[in-house]
């Protein structure tokens, strides 16, 4: 056994190094260049410009589905404007709030201790009355005399938490603020988002509206080429590795962050397996990996009835082979009950449960009609057999 670690080692110490860059492949790396996204940095930067002459640009409102760059975007014009109306020695301040933040802006209080902070007003975290927070951050804004952008990404989040009342006050504040003005961007993926505002909020914040439509195929390849030529050496990817990240994300609504990760997975495969090139197996593998992760991750996160429910699926399954009906994973389920010690639910509410992870893409389930005598759902299953083994692996250490 000696040695054989090491024999590794060497191997991975001579091999030539898969990354030149690795950093270029991460959610937190901000690209040179965003291709494809050309109308949509021109149009923010001119709404945005009158900031440039002490003006208060119109709030806009950005949406678009995961991946198709809003973020990536919104932050680079945001930059060019802070830099530009520095070097010109205009006021001018860009906030960025990922309203997703635990902590720092996932709720109304936090999100103004957070900019009052940003003014230099150090508030307690917790505490305060919520109009004196507010006339904290207002008077220090006023006083700096400055226009203020804040880009509110994920706004859903601060929303369906806080409700909306914190977005009313925010685009109201103009009328009372004398020497400063506040420009919002928000942003959110959610596409029911804006409709279900208060229609005074809908109309201030989307003053000017923008959708970010999805990548096709072509242009997931240009923005992968691009990043990859940070990332690697010339010669590492083999030919049709971008193609075919760029066609499965493709597939998945036009998702960059999905075709970046994909390669970005990829080359660590290779890498672990000390090849010299990524190739297009490496992408298969990737693919499987990261759903994977995505199914174990979802899957993780349910209660422990849902993963008995889900147990009892899988093993009815692995010794029948066939479609399930609600009741043969009864039968399964009772008997997992008893071994665990656990009191079983109701069949209506394993039923819920069964409805929820077809909700989550876990299983599959449909309603057929057996005549006189009614109607049943029946669940199948689609995941790849790599794919239902781990997750059996998953779930068995949990239960066995
Ligand atoms: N046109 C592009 N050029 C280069 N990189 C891009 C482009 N569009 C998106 N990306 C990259 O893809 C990833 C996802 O983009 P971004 O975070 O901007 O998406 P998003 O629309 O904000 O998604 P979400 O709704 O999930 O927050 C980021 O790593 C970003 O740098
Ligand atoms: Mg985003």
């Amino acid at each position: 056994m000696v040695g054989q670690a090491q024999k590794i080692f060497t191997k991975y110490l001579n091999n030539k190094p898969i990354f030149k860059n690795r950093e270029a492949l991460s959610t937190s790396f901000s690209p040179e260049t965003i291709p494809h996204r050309e109308t949509e940095v021109n149009t923010i930067a001119k709404i945005l410009a009158p900031a440039l002459k002490g003006g208060k640009p119109s709030n806009l409102f950005l949406y678009g589905r995961t991946g198709t760059g809003k973020t990536c975007v919104s932050r680079m014009v945001a930059d060019e404007l802070q830099t530009i109306s520095n070097s010109n020695g205009h006021k001018l301040k860009t906030i960025y709030v990922n309203c997703k933040m635990k902590k720092t802006s996932d709720t109304e209080y936090r999100l103004m201790a957070t900019l009052s902070k940003e003014f230099g007003k150090e508030v307690p975290f917790t505490g305060l009355p919520t109009d004196q927070i507010y006339n904290i951050f207002f008077e220090s804004l006023d006083q700096s005399n400055q226009t203020l952008i804040l880009i509110l990404d994920e706004i859903d989040t601060l929303v369906q938490k806080s409700g909306d009342e914190i977005l009313y006050n925010l685009t109201r504040v103009n009328q009372d603020l004398k020497n400063s003005s506040i420009c919002i961007i928000g942003i959110t993926n959610s596409l029911g988002f804006i409709n279900s505002l208060d229609p005074r909020v809908k109309s201030s914040l989307g003053e000017e509206e923008m959708i970010f439509p999805p990548y096709n195929a072509l242009q997931l390849q240009d923005i992968l080429k691009n990043r990859a030529k940070t990332a690697f050496e010339d010669g590492i990817i083999e030919e049709g590795v971008v193609e075919k990240c760029a066609a499965l994300a493709a597939q998945e609504h036009g998702d960059a962050r999905r075709a970046l990760d994909l390669l970005r997975v990829s080359a660590e495969l290779a890498e672990r397996e000390a090849s010299e090139k990524v190739t297009i197996e490496h992408v298969d593998k990737a693919q499987d990996k990261i759903d994977l992760d995505r199914v174990i991750e979802t899957v993780k996160a349910q209660p422990k009835q849902s993963q008995i429910v889900l147990w009892s699926i899988l093993k009815f399954f692995e010794k029948h082979k066939r479609e399930i009906n609600t009741g043969d994973v009864m039968n399964v389920y009772n008997e997992v009950c008893k071994m665990q010690g656990t009191r079983p639910l109701t069949q209506r509410r394993v039923s819920d449960l069964i409805a929820e992870l077809d909700l989550f893409g876990i299983i599959n389930t449909k309603v057929i009609s057996r005549g006189r005598y009614g109607r049943t759902r029946v669940i199948t299953l689609s995941l790849s057999d790599g794919i239902m083994k781990r997750l059996k692996n998953f779930l068995q250490q949990r239960f066995l």
